[in-house]
C-alpha cells in the first residue's frame, strides 16, 4: 500500500502497528473520518462518517441508526468504488455515523462512505479528506448524484471551518452560495479520490453562485385584469399589510388569474428571505436538477386533494417540508377552498397564527418556516351560478349552506379580506383599457411596507401584528370610531371581526401616506367584511 514505510503519516496508521498487515490487533488499515450532514427539516445536522477496516471476514455493517436508504447504501458503495477501477477492500469494513443516537436517512451518506473507505486503506490521504466535507448520491457507475438539502450543509460545513466541500456538478450552485466557503463539484467518485490525492482542479472545479431564473409560468401582471376595480383593490391592500384574502365569485370572474397577480405587486425578496425560501425547496428536493439563490416569491397552488402531510409537511424517514412551507415569503394559493377535506382546513390555523409549522415525531420536534399569506377563492355555492345575473343556481339552500359551512368560523377569522368578484363581461372587458401595472402598484406596496417597518420592525406586518401593538397603532380618530361604532351596530360584527377591520383600516391608511387611521380608511375596510353575514350566517 502507498502509505508503507513513508514514516511522516505513521500517526495515522493502526496504532501500534504497520498498515495491512497488523497481525496482533487484527486491524487491516487505520480509521477513516468524513465529514457530512443529514438533513432535519430545513436544517442540516453535522455527522462524522467513521470508517474501520479489520481482517476478518469479508463484511460491510452500517451502524449509528442508520434508516433504509442509509444500509443500502452499502451495494451503491461498493458497486461504485469497483466501477471506478478501485479495488474493494476484503476486510471486515465498519462504518460508523456519529452522533450515533440520531437516525439518518437520505442517500447524501454514498459519497463520504467511499471516500472512507479508500482513505482507510490509505489511498487517499487522511489529514486532506478529514478537512473535506463530502455530501453526495452515488450511481453504481460512480458518477456523484445531488442530494436536497445542500445549502444547509454548506452552511454547517462553513460554521464548522471545513476548507473545502466536494458535491455533485448539479448542486454545486447552491453550495457556493454560502460565503467563504470554497466549493468544488465533481462528476464522478474517481475524479474527487484523484483530486483528493493529487489536487488536481481539473478533476473537481470550483462552483460559482448562482441565481435561479424567475419561472414567469404563475406571474402575472396586474395590467391583464380588466375591470374588477374592487378585487384589485384589495389584492393591494393585501400585498400591503400582509393580509390573508378570499374570493368568493362564480366561475371564470378571473379569481385564480388574480390569484397568480399577487407575487408580481410584492416587494422582491432581501437576502436573508431568498437563502430561506432557497433552503426550504432546497430541504424538500426541488432543487435538485439545478440548483441556485431562489429570488422570486413563491406562488403554491396545490390540488384540493392534497392530504395533511403534504400541506404541512412529513413523510416516511425524515420529514420533508409541506406546501405551507414552500410558500413561506410568498403566496399559498387555495383554490376551490371548500373542496379541501376539513381536517386539512383545520391544520391551517395554527400556522396561520404563528408563521411557523411544529411536527412532533416519536423523537424529535420539528421546525419548519410558515410565514405565507393565504390567497383562498370558493365559488358562492356548488354550481357557483349563485348570485348571478345570468345563470340560474340549481342549488337548494340546504347544499349551500353545507357548502359553506365546511369553511369553520376559526379559519375565517384568520382572512383579513373577504371579497365578491362579479362575474364580468368579457367582450365587453377586452375593449376596455388596461389598469395599473403591477409594477406601479409595487411602488405603492412597497411605500406602504416601509411605514410599517418604520413602525412595527422587520419582521411584522399589520396582517401579523399583535393585539397591543393593533391597540397602540391602528385606534382611529373620533370620527373612525363613530363610523366604526356604527358599523358594529348594524352589521353585528364580532370582536374578532373588529380588529380584522382595524388592521386592514390601518394598511388603507399606510397605502395613503396617513399616520392615523382615519373614518375614510375605517370605511373602505369595513367594506371588505360586507360577505361575511352571506359567508357565516348562511
Ligand atoms: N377580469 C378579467 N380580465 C381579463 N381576463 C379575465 C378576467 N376574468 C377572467 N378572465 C379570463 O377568464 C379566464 C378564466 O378566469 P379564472 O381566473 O380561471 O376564473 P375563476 O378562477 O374565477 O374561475 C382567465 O384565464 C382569463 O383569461
Ligand atoms: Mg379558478
Ligand atoms: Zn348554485
Amino acid at each position: 500500500m502507498m502509505l508503507a514505510g513513508t514514516g511522516k503519516v505513521a500517526i495515522n496508521l493502526c496504532r501500534r502497528h504497520e498498515p495491512n498487515f497488523c497481525l496482533s490487533c487484527n486491524h487491516a488499515s487505520m480509521l477513516a473520518v468524513v465529514n457530512c450532514a443529514t438533513v432535519f427539516g430545513i436544517d442540516a445536522i453535522p455527522i462524522q462518517v467513521e470508517v474501520d477496516i479489520a481482517n476478518g471476514l469479508p463484511g460491510f455493517a452500517t451502524v449509528g441508526l442508520p434508516e433504509n436508504t442509509v444500509k443500502e447504501a452499502r451495494v451503491r458503495v461498493q458497486a461504485a468504488i469497483s466501477n471506478s477501477d478501485y479495488l474493494f477492500p476484503n476486510g471486515k469494513i465498519t462504518v460508523n455515523l456519529a452522533p450515533a443516537h440520531l437516525r439518518k436517512d437520505g442517500t447524501g451518506f454514498d459519497f463520504p462512505i467511499a471516500l472512507g473507505i479508500l482513505a482507510a486503506q490509505g489511498l487517499i490521504p487522511i489529514e486532506r479528506l478529514a478537512k473535506t466535507f463530502v455530501l453526495g448520491e452515488l450511481s453504481l457507475s460512480g458518477q456523484v448524484r445531488p442530494v436536497r438539502g445542500v445549502l444547509a450543509a454548506a452552511q454547517i460545513a462553513f460554521e464548522q471551518g471545513c476548507k473545502c466541500m466536494l458535491v455533485a456538478k448539479e448542486n454545486g450552485a447552491e453550495a457556493a452560495l454560502v460565503e467563504g466557503l470554497e466549493v468544488r463539484t465533481v462528476e464522478t467518485f474517481r475524479d474527487a479520490a484523484q483530486y483528493l490525492v493529487t489536487e488536481d482542479e481539473r478533476r473537481a472545479p470550483v462552483a460559482k453562485p448562482q441565481t435561479l431564473e424567475p419561472n414567469l409560468e404563475f406571474e402575472l401582471d396586474l395590467a391583464d385584469v380588466r375591470g374588477q376595480y374592487q378585487a384589485r383593490r384589495a389584492l393591494e391592500i393585501a400585498a400591503a399589510g400582509g393580509h390573508n384574502l378570499i374570493m368568493i365569485g362564480g366561475p371564470g370572474s378571473g379569481k385564480t388569474m388574480m390569484a397568480r397577480c399577487l407575487p408580481s405587486i410584492l416587494p422582491p425578496l432581501h437576502h436573508t428571505q431568498a437563502l430561506e425560501v432557497t433552503r426550504i425547496h432546497s430541504a424538500a428536493g426541488l432543487t435538485l436538477s439545478s440548483g441556485g439563490l431562489i429570488q422570486q416569491r413563491p406562488f403554491r397552488a396545490p390540488h384540493h386533494s392534497m392530504t395533511r402531510a403534504g400541506l404541512i409537511g412529513g413523510g416516511n424517514g425524515v420529514p420533508r417540508p409541506g406546501e405551507l412551507s414552500l410558500a413561506t415569503h410568498g403566496v399559498l394559493f387555495l383554490d376551490e377552498l371548500p373542496e379541501f377535506s376539513r381536517n386539512v382546513l383545520e391544520v391551517l390555523r395554527q400556522p396561520l397564527e404563528s408563521g411557523e409549522v411544529v411536527l412532533s415525531r416519536a423523537n424529535a420536534t420539528l421546525r419548519y418556516p410558515a410565514k405565507i399569506m393565504l390567497v383562498a377563492a370558493m365559488n358562492p355555492c356548488p354550481c357557483g351560478n349563485y348570485g348571478s345575473p345570468r345563470k340560474k343556481c340549481r342549488c337548494s339552500m340546504i347544499d349551500i349552506t353545507r357548502y359553506k359551512s365546511r369553511l369553520s368560523g376559526p379559519l375565517l377569522d384568520r382572512i383579513d379580506l373577504h371579497i365578491e368578484v362579479p362575474p364580468v363581461d368579457l367582450v365587453a372587458l377586452q375593449t376596455s383599457s388596461p389598469g395599473e401595472s403591477s409594477e406601479v402598484v409595487m411602488q405603492r406596496v412597497c411605500q406602504a411596507r416601509d411605514a410599517q417597518k418604520a413602525r412595527l420592525g422587520e419582521s411584522k406586518l399589520n396582517g401579523n401584528m399583535s393585539k397591543s401593538q393593533l391597540v397602540q397603532t391602528a385606534t382611529p380618530t373620533l370620527a373612525g370610531q363613530r363610523l366604526l361604532g356604527m358599523a358594529v351596530e348594524r352589521l353585528g360584527l364580532s370582536a374578532r371581526a373588529y380588529d380584522r377591520v382595524l388592521r386592514v383600516a390601518r394598511t388603507i391608511a399606510d397605502l395613503a401616506g396617513s399616520t392615523v387611521v382615519d373614518s375614510p380608511h375605517v370605511g373602505e375596510a369595513i367594506q371588505y367584511r360586507g360577505d361575511e353575514r352571506m359567508l357565516l350566517a348562511a
